[in-house]
């Protein structure tokens, strides 16, 4: 592979360096000049280690209609992401070693991100019988993280075996929080909104319910829990107080919950039906806060790609779930300030080296230094961009931003020094 040279970008603390790479790997940081290197203009653009989901759906094997593995992991690298954690509420479910090493291995196929399985908590996510995590963790997909996302773990007797297993090999349970007695027939936020649209609530209580009975399980057993999507105030409050006490917690939000409320739902469009649905005002003004001050320690996306008939149909018909991953770190920047505004340290924070770290994936998440990996993204921060459902690389089209303008562009995505995105456009050849 010919060295590659990235020419004066602008790295987080140091102002605008060059950055050297070969072999996969970052060979040197500083003043660069390298005869016969491939070189990209990089002046005027922000470099942030590659962006990581903690959080995607990308339906395959079973809903291939909606994503694919591939046509999912080109949309993150279009968003700057050089790692995705899938979710397992694939068809068949990603309760055995061989889905999840079938997922991974269908990332590197691609090979436009890599590609982490998160396994399920229990079989077929019934919330009855643990999956086969063992098998899981020790397989060549090496599972850390495990859930039953889509799903509430609800069963305490089970949430406490998961994460007495785990942590046996220093995993974690990522929980989507929500009391499934409290959310029957639920369509949208419970609040004022739903009285008068007359659509059955998904009270904020469903999902505080819970983060505080895992919370003291997690506290109980010792155990690694994360929070999906969380969405209320109270539910920050909550995660605040279990910190303060020590608790291994960790929590992502989701940018559609920091920038949408309940009022699109008067729209009765369900492109902003989602799981846990949108809030009020109040709630994102305290998520935003959250994530500013580190009580909630990631953004992830939660990308949950849906087929047409799936989305453009009745509001209770529909299911939910949102695009995320070509959007997410426009919303981010949006949400931490504006591209004026925004501390970019802190935003490589939450969007990049904390979650890798929550996820253990130690090759991402790291700025650019001798030795380590070439996953980064290049971005503009003066541009702008209006979002065309029809443009985006995603399968689907389910995105609550269409015709927005939103700031920031990817300029280019860089996975083990490889473009996967240049010049805005994801490029074709892939193969390492
Ligand atoms: C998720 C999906 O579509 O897989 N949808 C969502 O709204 N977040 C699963 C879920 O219901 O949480």
């Amino acid at each position: 592979m010919t060295d590659l040279l990235i020419k004066s970008a602008d790295l987080i603390g140091k102002g605008r360096t060059d950055v050297l790479v070969r072999d996969g790997r970052i060979a040197e940081v500083g003043s660069i000049s390298a005869k016969g290197a491939d070189t990209v203009d990089a002046d005027g653009l922000v470099l942030l280690p590659g962006l990581v989901d903690l959080h995607t759906h990308l339906r395959e094997p079973g809903r291939e209609d909606a994503e694919t593995v591939l046509t999912g992991t080109r949309a993150a690298a279009k968003g700057g992401y050089t790692a995705v954690c899938a979710m397992a509420n694939s068809y068949p479910v990603a309760d055995t070693a061989g889905v999840v090493e079938q997922v991974a291995a269908l990332g590197r196929a691609a090979g436009y991100a890599d590609v982490q399985p998160i396994g399920a908590v229990s079989v077929g996510l019934e919330g009855k019988r643990l999956a086969e995590i063992g098998a899981m963790a020790h397989s060549a997909a090496e599972v850390r993280m495990f859930s039953d996302d889509g799903h509430c773990v609800a069963d305490p007797v089970l949430m406490r075996r998961a994460l007495e297993y785990v942590k046996t090999f220093g995993g974690l349970i990522a929980q989507h929080a929500e009391e499934p007695r409290l959310t029957e027939g639920a369509q949208m936020n419970e609040g004022a909104v739903s009285a008068e649209l007359g659509l059955p609530g998904w009270p904020s209580v469903a999902e505080e319910a819970i983060i505080a009975r895992d919370v003291l399980l997690a506290e109980y057993t010792g155990a690694r829990i994360h929070f999906c999507h969380v969405s209320t105030a109270r539910s920050v409050d909550i995660i605040r107080e279990a910190k303060a006490r020590g608790a291994k917690v960790t929590a992502e939000v989701c940018p559609h919950h920091l920038l949408l409320t309940d009022e699109a739902a008067r729209s009765y469009d369900p492109v902003y039906k989602v799981n846990p649905p949108l809030r009020r005002e109040a709630d994102v003004a305290v998520l935003r806060a959250a994530l500013a001050e580190g009580v909630i320690d990631a953004v992830a996306t939660d990308h949950a790609p849906h087929a047409l008939q799936d989305k453009q149909c009745e509001w209770a018909a529909a299911r939910p779930g949102m695009l995320g991953l070509e959007t997410a770190l426009s919303i981010s920047v949006l949400a931490l300030g504006g591209p004026a505004g925004v501390d970019w340290d802190l935003l490589a924070e939450r969007t990049s080296r904390a979650p890798a770290r929550i996820a253990g994936l130690e090759a991402h998440g790291r700025d650019p230094r001798p030795g380590v990996e070439a996953n980064f993204t290049l971005v503009d921060p003066a541009a702008t961009w209006t979002v065309v459902p029809e443009d985006l690389a995603s399968l689907s089209r389910n995105t609550p931003y269409a015709g927005m303008e939103l700031p920031v562009t990817v300029q280019a995505t860089f996975l083990r020094g490889r473009a996967t995105v240049l010049n805005g456009k994801i490029e074709e050849e892939t193969t390492e």
